[in-house]
């Protein structure tokens, strides 16, 4: 049996895909390669040294969805796949609405018709909106939230777990991922942003390895200690164990749950600026600019639940955090293109 894992060639994804085959599952990955490299998939081999089936395909391409499912016993599906750049979003709605929300009706329509009813799927503290507690538990309302994206995660939720309540052969696991930083250990693996990435550490080592001036810091008037945006930064590591708990969670026909995946602890982008240079011994530097639209002074987890649920904690550090980061940075100034 095999585990389905679209967009496995992405940032998150590659790195499942590791931990999934570090623990003995097999797994396909689909992913059309919008945003990744098939290279991610080669390092995932040399990593691992074991094999992985790929097919490059889109989501919603019912026919290729119809071949991998006839030609694999797929188990479960863990579902990366998926538009995830917050301004494009605004920009491009219908792209992100029909990518994102039917993308994943038609993989769903294609999974139940071949009998394969358990699903992860990829959410974000983005459907909080702004969070009415903090540290936020998985019984924080939902909230308003401020672009196509986001609501693309809120609403697919909602579809899943309507899902789930008219048939409850549905095993439905929905990850609230805080904001995930890091690369694998070995340096070969990591994030790879097109363009001028608009996320936190991206910027900040790029910054580092010379391709961007310096940092612009949305606003230091917040109201947090140092007035600077506060983050639950969990590594990328971290996060992929818990898809791997997850599963587990999915074979003992768990139904529908909800996890927040975060570390409980909230760094100011100050705090990041400073342990990135602790970590690596590299000046960043920074410049404050006026706060980006859309943005929240505070938001971290409270991830207990995971913890009794799924035996699953996070156990990286900001600095090893920082450090993983900067290896992959350093190691691949262009990404995958070097
Ligand atoms: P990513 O862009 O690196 O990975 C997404 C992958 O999906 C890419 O490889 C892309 O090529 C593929 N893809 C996109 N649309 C597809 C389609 N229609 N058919 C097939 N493949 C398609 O992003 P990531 O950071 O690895 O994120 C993975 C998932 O986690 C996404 O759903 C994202 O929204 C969600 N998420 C990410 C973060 C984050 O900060 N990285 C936070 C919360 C949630
Ligand atoms: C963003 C998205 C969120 C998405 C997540 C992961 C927004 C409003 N939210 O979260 O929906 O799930 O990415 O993709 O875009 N910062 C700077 N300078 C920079 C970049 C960021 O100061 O150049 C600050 C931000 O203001 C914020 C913190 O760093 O306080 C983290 O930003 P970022 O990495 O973009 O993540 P989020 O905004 O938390």
């Amino acid at each position: 049996m095999a585990i389905l894992v679209t967009g496995g060639a992405g940032y998150i994804g590659s790195h499942t895909c590791v931990e999934l085959l570090n623990a003995g599952y097999e797994v396909v990955v689909l992913d059309n390669l919008c945003n990744a490299s098939e290279k991610s998939l080669d390092r995932v081999r040399q990593i691992t040294g074991k094999e992985l089936t790929f097919y490059k395909g889109d989501i919603l391409d019912r026919e290729i969805l119809n071949k991998l499912f006839a030609e694999n016993k797929i188990e479960s599906c863990i579902h990366f796949a998926g538009l995830k750049a917050v301004g494009e979003s605004v920009q491009k709605p219908w792209e992100y609405y029909n990518n994102n929300i039917s993308g994943t009706l038609t993989l769903v329509d294609v999974m139940r018709s071949n009998g394969c009813k358990n699903i992860i799927f990829s959410s974000s503290a983005t459907v909080y909106g702004n969070p009415a507690q903090i540290p936020i538990t998985e019984e924080c309302p939902k909230g308003e939230c401020t672009n196509p994206y986001g609501w693309t995660k809120s609403m697919l939720e909602q579809v899943l777990m309507d899902i789930q309540k008219a048939d409850p052969q549905w095993n439905v696991i929905l990850l609230r991922y805080f904001n995930p930083i890091g690369a694998h250990k070995s340096g070969t693996m990591g994030e790879n942003p097109n363009g001028i990435p608009n996320n936190l550490m991206p910027y900040i080592t790029q910054v580092a390895v010379g391709k961007l001036k310096e940092l612009g810091v949305f606003g230091d008037d917040y109201d947090t200690p140092d007035g600077t945006g506060v983050r639950d930064y969990i590594h990328v590591v971290d996060l992929a164990v818990g898809h791997v708990k997850a599963l587990k969670k999915i074979e003992e026909n768990a139904g529908l749950c909800i996890y927040n995946l975060g570390t409980g602890h909230g760094y100011s982008v100050l705090d990041i600026v400073k342990n990135f240079e602790k970590a690596n011994d590299v000046k960043i530097p920074y410049v404050i600019k006026p706060r980006r639209a859309g943005d929240i002074a505070t938001c971290y987890a409270n991830a207990d639940k995971a913890e009794k649920e799924l035996g699953w904690k996070a156990e990286n550090g900001i600095l090893q955090m920082c450090e993983d980061s900067w290896r992959w940075q350093k190691n691949n100034p262009n990404g995958y293109d070097s």
